[in-house]
């Protein structure tokens, strides 16, 4: 008590695009672009706050089951803005990482996934962690076939795993467990995301469609994680 919880790393489900462009009698892929748009923003807001760490929901591994015109328009928006904005935020001292499952994209986008971590490898200012064909529970089993494995070559005890030791073969594991979570467009789902990672995680869920998610609104739930008493480790 007394002292202000400080927020090193926010994740973010970044939800409502396709709404935000229907509302405007826009295609979904247009909602997509201001989305993509907003990325940038949100970023630069994050490094202003002082924040170390910010993770986004940009492809869930479900959404490959959205229709082939809206798994490609994504995927290109996804490889231009690889080349062009990521560049420019990377080039602001942010570092860039990607979770997920790296193989099911195509291998140009994977090659410049790879370029963009290893350039930006000793940014320091931000850490910004994109989830791209990223599911927890996938992710999660991954993990458990990786120590079961080490258990039977015989280079770990059953009684040696541990939450550590477990938590290193998360994609995650060079990152600290999100402080808060922010859902945007009113849904109250975690879908999928990090759900290893969010054990402790304050859960803040906004009306706000993504495209209209703005810094104000960023600093407004970042100053209310900041006074609300944690009762981490106690209940
Ligand atoms: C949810 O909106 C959003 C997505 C499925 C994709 C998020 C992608 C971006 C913001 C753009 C690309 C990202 C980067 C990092 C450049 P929705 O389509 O589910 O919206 P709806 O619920 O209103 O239909």
């Amino acid at each position: 008590m007394g002292t202000e919880n400080i927020c090193k790393h926010i994740a973010i489900i970044m939800d409502g695009n396709g709404r935000w462009a229907k509302k405007r009698g826009m295609p979904r892929t247009f909602g997509h672009k201001k989305g993509a748009e907003n990325v940038i923003k949100i970023t630069r807001a994050m490094k202003e706050s002082g924040v170390k760490y910010l993770t986004l929901y940009a492809f869930s591994t479900e959404n490959w089951q959205r229709s082939k015109d809206e798994v490609d328009a994504l995927m290109q928006l996804l490889n231009e803005y690889l080349d062009k904005e990521m560049k420019e935020i990377m080039e602001n001292n942010v570092r860039i990482i990607f979770i997920g499952e790296k193989y099911m994209l195509s291998k140009d986008i994977q090659e410049k996934m790879d370029s963009l971590e290893k350039e930006s490898a000793q940014n320091s200012d931000l850490t910004l962690c994109i989830a791209l064909s990223y599911g927890s529970r996938q992710e999660i089993i991954a993990a458990v076939q990786n120590i079961a494995k080490d258990v039977q070559d015989g280079k770990l005890s059953l009684s040696d795993i541990s939450i550590e030791n477990f938590a290193e073969r998360l994609y995650t594991k060079d990152v600290p467990d999100p402080d808060i979570l922010i859902r945007t467009s009113g849904e109250q789902r975690i879908s999928n995301y990090l759900l290893w990672q969010l054990a402790y995680t304050e859960l803040f869920f906004t009306d706000t469609l993504w495209p209209d998610f703005n810094s104000d609104e960023l600093n407004g739930i970042i100053d209310t994680f900041k006074s609300r008493e944690r009762r981490y480790g106690k209940n």
